[in-house]
C-alpha cells in the first residue's frame, strides 16, 4: 500500500510533449495516471497548458520536479517556489517529488543531477531543504534516489543509509526509482535487493521504472531512452511483492518507440503489478 492514499493507483506514464498527442488520441487503458515536470508548464501559455488540461480530463496528475535538488546548499528561490505551489494545487497532485542531489548553485542551473557526498552533513542540508520546500508548497514531498557515476566526495555511509537518514530526519516520503538502484548496484557492485530490503514500506509514495544504456566498457547510464531490461523487471516484481500497491511510473524521455511498443511495455508492467500485489488494475 502506498504511503499516501489517493486516486493515483497502478501504472502511469510520464506525459511528454513528443508523445502527448498520440496518447491523448488513443487513451491507452494501460495508463491509469500521468506524471509531469512543473518546469514545463509554469508560466507558459499555448500548447503546454492546453495539453495538460486535456490530460487532466482523463488522468490524475502527479508532479515531479527537475530543478529543486534537495541537496542544494543555498535556499530555493522564493518566487519560483510560490509559482510552483500554485501549480501543484491547481493540478491537485497528491505529492510532489524532487531529486536527492544538487541541480544548481545560486542562479546557475546545471541541467543535470549532481550527486552529493553521502555524509551526515549533506544529509542535514537535504533535511532542511526538504522541510522548507514542504512548508512552502503545502504538499507532501517525496525525495527520489538518483544514479551517479563517481563516488561523490568522501562518503561516510552507503547510499541506502544516506537515503534512510534523510527520510527519517525530514519525516519525508520516497519516490523509489528501482532502475536507479539497479544501475548504481551494477556500477558500484552492491546487491540491489539488500538495498530495497532496508526501505520502510510506509515511506514509499511512488515507484519509478525506466530503461538504461550499457556502454561498451560496461558502465550503465540512466537514459530513460531504452526498453526496461529483464533484471529491472524482476527487481520491480520483487519490490512490489514487498511493498504492495505502490503506484508505478514508466519514465520515457527520449528515443521514443512507437506507441504500440510503449503500450506493450505498460502492459507488461501491469501484469507484474497485478501478479506481485494480487490487485487487479485493468
Ligand atoms: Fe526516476
Amino acid at each position: 500500500m502506498s504511503a499516501l492514499s489517493s486516486n493515483v493507483k497502478g501504472i502511469g506514464l510520464g506525459l511528454r510533449q513528443p508523445i502527448a498527442d498520440a496518447l491523448l488520441e488513443r487513451l491507452p487503458k494501460e495508463i491509469s495516471w500521468v506524471e509531469v515536470h512543473p518546469e514545463n508548464y509554469v508560466e507558459r501559455g499555448g500548447r503546454f497548458p492546453h495539453v495538460l488540461g486535456r490530460a487532466r480530463e482523463h488522468w490524475p496528475v502527479v508532479t515531479h520536479g527537475l530543478t529543486l535538488g534537495l541537496g542544494s546548499v543555498s535556499p530555493f528561490e522564493r518566487e519560483y517556489v510560490q509559482t510552483l505551489k500554485k501549480f501543484l494545487h491547481e493540478v491537485e497532485t497528491p505529492w510532489h517529488s524532487e531529486h536527492l542531489c544538487v541541480t544548481g548553485v545560486d542562479d546557475v542551473m546545471f541541467h543535470d543531477l549532481i550527486p552529493i557526498p553521502l555524509t551526515r552533513a549533506a544529509a542535514r542540508i537535504a533535511i532542511q531543504r526538504l522541510r522548507e520546500l514542504r512548508d512552502a508548497v503545502e504538499k507532501p514531498i517525496a525525495l527520489e534516489n538518483i544514479t551517479f557515476y563517481a563516488e561523490p566526495g568522501k562518503s561516510g555511509m552507503d547510499e541506502a543509509s544516506f537515503v534512510l537518514d534523510v527520510l527519517d530526519g525530514a519525516d519525508a516520503l520516497l519516490l523509489l526509482d528501482v532502475n536507479n538502484i539497479y544501475v548504481n548496484a551494477k556500477n558500484f557492485g552492491f546487491d540491489p535487493r539488500a538495498y530495497l530490503d532496508r526501505i520502510p514500506k510506509e515511506r514509499v509514495a511512488q515507484i519509478h521504472i525506466a530503461g538504461h544504456l550499457i556502454q561498451p566498457d560496461g558502465l550503465r547510464i540512466d537514459t530513460h531512452g531504452e526498453a526496461i531490461c529483464e533484471d529491472v523487471f524482476s527487481l520491480l516484481e520483487y519490490t512490489l511483492a514487498r511493498l504492495g500497491e505502490v503506484p508505478v511510473l514508466l519514465e520515457r524521455d527520449g528515443n521514443y518507440p512507437s506507441l504500440d511498443v510503449l503500450v506493450e511495455e505498460l502492459r507488461r508492467l501491469t501484469e507484474i503489478y497485478e501478479r506481485a500485489t494480487s490487485v487487479k488494475v485493468l
